[in-house]
């Protein structure tokens, strides 16, 4: 993390002083834009940066399900399980994607490729089912668009 100093110090001319804590989740969001991740030793030296108490990392952390805590594949496909895709089919999105890969949510498949998570609500109920893929959306999915879509990741 130590290399992001820099442009953290820029971030943190945009704040003013005593509001330092509000660094937390830009910082992370760019961490884990470097990384893919957020490792322990960036909790650390955050907290040592901004500084604001560790457990205050780890809520945000914990709070927002966008922070992968260890590596993941290649392609990070989330599916939503939330009410308005459970009711246009997002169990059989599930399933249909975990049989497809060979992997249950929150797992990553054997090459490294994909990672299937749920999700809540991706907030874009009205064309559910949702699924996104790294930061793209894929709307109104059906199997048929599932296998379509993983054909076109595996190229
Ligand atoms: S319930 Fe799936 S996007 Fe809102």
């Amino acid at each position: 993390m130590k290399h992001l100093i820099p442009e953290f110090d820029r971030m943190r001319k945009r704040y003013p002083a005593g509001a330092e804590s509000s660094l937390v989740l830009p910082c992370l969001r760019r961490i884990q834009a470097d990384r893919g991740f957020v490792a322990d030793s960036d909790i650390a030296e955050l907290a040592a940066y901004i500084p604001v108490p560790r457990i205050q990392i780890e809520e945000v952390l914990a709070h927002y399900t966008q922070f992968r805590r260890a590596p993941i594949g290649r392609w990070h496909l989330q599916a939503c399980r939330n009410l308005s895709c459970s009711m246009r089919g997002a169990e059989g999105v599930i399933e249909h994607l975990s049989r497809k890969l060979g992997i249950e949510p929150g797992q990553t498949t054997a090459d490294g490729r994909f990672t299937l998570s749920t999700v809540e609500c991706l907030g874009s109920c009205g064309t559910a089912p949702v699924v996104m893929v790294n930061e793209a959306y894929h709307e109104d999915m059906s199997l048929p668009r599932l296998d379509a879509l993983i054909e076109e990741l595996r190229k």
